[in-house]
């Protein structure tokens, strides 16, 4: 064959085929009514068969409840009056016209915010040489969606896609689903939910204003939010900032950034659950389970502030030092420490004796002095009896030589009082210092225990399977 006979071979039959189409649209479109029901007796309804694909799940926004997706819809139907023999028509089968130009169901999304005309999409629909139509359409919706932040950040959701005809009832125009399940064979996956299933299901409503059922379809999808993002940006940090301010217990009172330390934490816990709150909505009706982990973790490290202060209270007491009460020491010497009697058989002191007043002298003369080791958590009321009895014990030297010795013994007497009243409160500065570290143990111990047993009644509260 030659080329140039080829090249008319092609132009003809195309030329021929385009204009069979063109022929055929033109028959088709000739006193075609876009209004009126496709249906040659006026009491059938048009059976529409129903189905979307689930595109893309743009966002799920907790704060304003609503649902972004990018769908892809699928209406099958027919319309008895676009038929055609196709063998009249070169075999031509398949024809496709702008949507606009046919009748077409106004199938929508109830539960739309956008405006109704925002849900449709120009686009060609398929039609057979039997009548049937297929119009196929891609749409971005925005639908209400009502969150329950209950269980934020280990929470699913249900997002619901309700649709129905807007102005026909079931009588002319029925809604029927296609599968048991939406399509989500070419579903893009979200970066922040997880599908779990895109179920639908089919129901017939009737309204108070008309005695016409109404049906629509129902499409569930249920949302599961992935939570490594959250563990790792909200729940860990909340968890390492605790144990900082639990070892934060061990600073010692005397060093002054133990408060600040404490209050630095409260803060830094005060700003995220600002940061973890900016993205939930204003609702009062649950607290979700991340400012509930938040709020008790706040709560514990404010108490455990609150008791260092106390801490550094009892360290620095020394303004008429008084004997720790006893009450104080029960509670906290409750858990069993005996950090005392530690401290106690290590922290000796050694002073002069107290009841050796009568050595004095010789002592003195000697140029040494006898030592004697005194516990220094030895009671400062037995102390007390024995400088008494030491001074009632002290015989006064009377000789010439005598009363100046008398006088030396008395300075120095004087010197031992002090001394042993310096002791005294050493003694009992020593007290509360122990009774602040006590503290600061108990305090520990009991921080520990607590924020354990709330974190594992939180997470062991959760609904089955959401913690993963
Ligand atoms: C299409 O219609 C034109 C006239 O309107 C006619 O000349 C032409 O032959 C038709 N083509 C076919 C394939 O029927
Ligand atoms: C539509 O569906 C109903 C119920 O399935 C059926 O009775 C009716 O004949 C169908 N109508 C058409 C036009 O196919
Ligand atoms: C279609 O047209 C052909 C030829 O005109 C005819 O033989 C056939 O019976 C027609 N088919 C129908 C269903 O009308
Ligand atoms: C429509 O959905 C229901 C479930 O709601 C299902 O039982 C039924 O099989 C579905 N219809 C078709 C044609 O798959």
């Amino acid at each position: 064959m030659e080329p140039r006979a080829f090249c008319l071979l092609v132009l003809a039959t195309s030329v021929q085929g385009f204009s069979s189409e063109a022929n055929l649209t033109t028959y088709l479109m000739t006193d075609y009514d876009v209004e009126p029901r496709p249906v040659l007796d006026h009491n059938h309804a048009v059976n529409v068969t129903f189905d979307v694909a689930l595109a893309k799940i743009v966002s799920v926004d907790a704060l304003t409840q609503t649902f972004d997706t990018n769908l892809w819809i699928r209406m099958y139907w027919t319309d008895e009056v676009l038929r055609w023999n196709s063998s009249e028509w070169g075999d031509t089968n398949v024809v496709r016209i702008s949507s606009e130009r046919i009748w077409r169901p106004d199938i929508l999304p109830y539960n739309s915010i956008l405006p109704y005309a925002k849900n449709f999409e120009d686009s060609f629909a398929t039609i057979y040489s039997d009548g049937s139509v297929s119009w196929l359409y891609p749409v971005t919706t925005r639908t209400t969606c009502s969150l329950d932040v209950t269980y934020f950040p280990y929470d699913e959701q249900t997002c619901t896609l309700q649709f129905g005809s807007w102005s026909f009832d079931g009588l002319k125009v029925d809604i029927f689903n296609k599968s048991a399940t939406g399509d989500i064979s070419s579903y893009k996956r979200n970066e922040e939910w997880d599908l779990v299933s895109f179920e639908v299901t089919r129901s017939v409503y009737v309204y108070d204003c008309c005695p016409e059922p109404y049906p629509s379809l129902t499409y569930r999808a249920n949302l599961r939010r992935k939570t490594l993002f959250y563990n790792i940006n909200v729940i860990a940090p909340c968890i390492l900032m605790l144990f900082v301010s639990l070892f934060g217990t061990w600073v010692p009172a005397g060093c002054g950034e133990k408060l600040s330390l404490g209050v630095n934490m409260l803060l830094a816990l005060v700003f995220f659950i600002q940061a973890v709150n900016a993205g939930l909505p204003i609702t009062s009706r649950s607290i979700p389970y991340a400012s509930q982990f938040f709020g008790a973790t706040i709560l514990i490290v404010a108490i455990s502030v609150s008791f260092s202060s106390f801490g550094i209270m009892f360290h620095f007491h020394e303004v008429n030092l008084k004997k720790p009460p006893p009450w104080l020491k029960t509670l906290l010497f409750l858990p069993g420490y005996r950090i005392w009697e530690r401290r106690c058989g290590k922290k000796n002191r050694v002073i002069p004796s107290p009841d050796s007043s009568d050595q004095l002298s010789m002592d003195l003369s000697d140029g040494e002095s006898t030592d004697r080791t005194v516990s220094s958590c030895s009671n400062p009321e037995d102390e007390k009896v024995d400088i008494e009895t030491g001074e009632e014990k002290q015989p006064l030297p009377e000789e010439n030589n005598g009363s100046f010795l008398a006088n030396i013994a008395m300075n120095l007497q004087a010197i031992k009082t002090t001394a042993d009243d310096n002791e005294e409160q050493e003694s009992l500065r020593d007290q509360w210092r122990a009774l602040a570290l006590q503290l600061d143990k108990v305090l520990m111990v009991v921080i520990f225990v607590v924020y354990g047993v709330v974190t594992v009644s939180m997470f062991t509260t959760l609904p089955n399977g959401l913690l993963r």
